[in-house]
């Protein structure tokens, strides 16, 4: 098995030409597409790629809480809200106190670790609330049942539209940038040596020196524990939500296309292959690429 990247399947520019031009309905196939974002900076990408699909002419439904950071309404879709046990002005209030303890420079080694500490467990019990608002809606959950669905596409970085499409019997097409502990690598059967794959937040390229391998190794080593940690409460909603002794890694593992977007802005060196070609569509004014990753 080796890891083959397609190549750049989707591009999405920063231009509306698309607007207006080619590809309305290109095939007989128009399906319905079921989309659970997640907030953030990561509905930007998924919310693009809703909007082209319902100009393409399929049905999609976006569902989202109706409290939020930034999703919304958009063209080309429709949106089903639910509500969740929090305000607009919680979420605020997080995320500002959020850019606070980054900035705040004046505190004490200890006092920033325990600020930073409360503060993802604050965004963690959030994001928490948010996906049990959702899978523990018995009346949304069996209204989407009825809608028949052909897919779900969700970032499964927060997995509830994973555990929504597991649950209704739907294929998943993720579109992500990643996982920090590569839960993502290992669902979707790749290969990821430590000698050659580098790894989240170390900023290696598939060309290491031998320490910056030792350095690589060691965090691959600490991956089963971070994905437990990461996914210690979504495997408890797993378990309450599907009825059954399924985890995160198993329902991920299930997924049936794997969309790796990348940020040119973000830059996430994942091999030097999609470095060089990120680079290259930068000078194109290209918002995003997406790489289909397949390892089977
Ligand atoms: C949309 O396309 C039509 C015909 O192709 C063209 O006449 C029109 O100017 C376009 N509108 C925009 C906003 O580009
Ligand atoms: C479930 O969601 C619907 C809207 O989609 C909402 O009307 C209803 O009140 C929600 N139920 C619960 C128990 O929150």
């Amino acid at each position: 098995i080796v890891l083959i990247v397609f190549g750049l399947i989707i591009v999405i520019t920063r231009t509306s030409a698309a607007e207006n031009s080619s590809g309305t309905a290109s095939s007989a196939f128009l399906g319905k597409l079921l989309v659970v974002p997640m907030d953030g900076s990561h509905w930007v990408g998924v919310k693009a790629l809703a909007q082209e699909m319902g100009r393409r002419g399929h049905r999609v439904t976006v569902v989202i809480p109706e409290v939020s950071i930034r999703m919304g309404p958009g063209k080309h879709y429709e949106t089903v809200t639910y509500p969740v046990p929090y305000d607009k002005a919680y979420v605020d209030s997080v995320m500002a106190s959020h850019i606070d303890v980054i900035k705040k420079t004046a505190q004490s080694f200890t006092e920033k670790i325990k600020n930073r500490f409360a503060q993802i467990q604050k965004i963690t019990s959030l994001i928490h609330t948010g996906a049990e608002s959702l899978l523990f809606n018995d009346s949304l959950i069996s209204h989407l049942a009825q809608q028949g669905f052909d897919a779900v596409l969700t970032d499964p970085m927060v997995p509830t539209g994973s555990l929504v499409a597991w649950k209704l019997g739907l294929p998943t097409i993720n579109l992500l940038r990643g996982i920090p502990c590569f839960m993502d690598v290992k669902s979707a059967g790749c290969p990821s040596p430590p000698s050659y794959v580098p790894r989240f937040f170390t900023g290696y390229t598939d060309k290491m020196s031998f320490k910056e391998r030792t350095v690589n190794t060691l965090v691959a080593l600490l991956e089963p524990l971070m994905c437990r940690l990461l996914y210690w409460h979504f495997d408890n909603i797993a378990y309450q939500f599907l009825g059954e002794e399924v985890g995160i890694a198993e329902v991920l593992s299930e997924s049936a296309i794997w969309l790796m977007s990348i940020h040119t802005s973000l830059d996430y060196p994942v091999l030097k292959f999609t470095h060089t070609r990120t680079h290259t569509i930068t000078s194109e004014k290209v918002f995003f690429a997406v790489l289909i990753v397949s390892c089977h």
